[in-house]
């Protein structure tokens, strides 16, 4: 049995206070949930507070992303080491918006993923097309490239892989459940060419446009083992909402 993982990727959202707003009505909403692990992945700035407030709590934080040195002159970024010194235990590596908006190529994430595992953090690690990359049918290429090129090097310990299609994120397009089962069975073969029966332990998240509504059908399929959430996981009641998805 995979243990599901429903995480929010606040992306750049949320001043300290705000975070901490959040906290107050979510926490009372999930404190009694057992069956998925809970994660938060808040700006870089609200870190700290987020971690002091979680520590009694059953809900994980994440960093959004890492730099792949443990220190040294590198002006603007945030070390592994800096990342388990406040109590973060996850981090998401190889977010669409990072390989887009930054330039983060598929040996970056893989760099970041051999330094968050270097220091003991739980990566999330995601993958995805775009929209014109499936309609000129290379999604299964797509994705099996990000996946063999990421986890270079990476066992299949604890691994864990949102799959989120770049044309569903933040466009309220969700991809059917019947799209998002055929690219988590393409990206679960991937990984057992690679790890072989290990590969069935790997959780696979699912990302783009999960909202309270379409949580219960997404969840539902066979290869679908948590959601990694945007937009919905701004407010409180809606990213509980999702956490409390039918479990039937
Ligand atoms: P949305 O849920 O806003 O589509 O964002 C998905 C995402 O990118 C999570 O990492």
């Amino acid at each position: 049995m995979r243990r599901p993982v429903i995480a929010a990727n606040w992306k750049m959202n949320k001043k300290i206070e705000e975070a901490q707003a959040f906290l107050d009505e979510f926490i009372p909403l999930v404190w009694n949930e057992r069956e998925v692990d809970i994660v938060i992945a808040p700006p870089f700035t609200a870190l700290y507070t987020m971690a002091n407030l979680l520590r009694i709590t059953n809900i994980g934080l994440a960093a959004q992303d890492l730099f792949y040195e443990d220190k040294g002159a590198y002006t603007g970024e945030i070390s592994p080491v800096m990342l388990t010194d406040i109590g973060c235990s996850y981090v998401i590596i190889g977010h669409s918006e990072r390989r887009i908006y930054f330039g983060e190529t598929d040996e970056i994430v893989n760099k970041k993923f051999r330094a968050a595992r270097r220091h003991g953090l739980e990566v999330i690690f995601c993958i995805g097309e775009s929209l014109s990359e499936r309609e000129a049918g290379m999604t299964f290429d797509v994705l099996k490239r990000q996946i063999s090129e990421g986890i270079r090097d990476i066992s299949s310990d604890g691994l864990i892989i949102a799959y989120e299609p770049v044309w569903a994120i933040g466009t309220g397009k969700t991809a059917t459940p019947d799209q998002a089962q055929e690219a988590h069975e393409s990206i679960r073969k991937t990984l057992s060419h690679l790890y072989g029966e290990p590969a069935k332990g790997v959780r696979i998240l699912y990302g783009g446009s999960v909202t309270p509504e379409n949580a219960d059908v997404l969840m539902a399929c066979p290869d679908v083992d948590g959601a990694l959430v945007g937009g919905a996981s701004l407010k409180a009641d809606s990213f509980a909402g999702i956490v409390k998805y039918n479990k039937q």
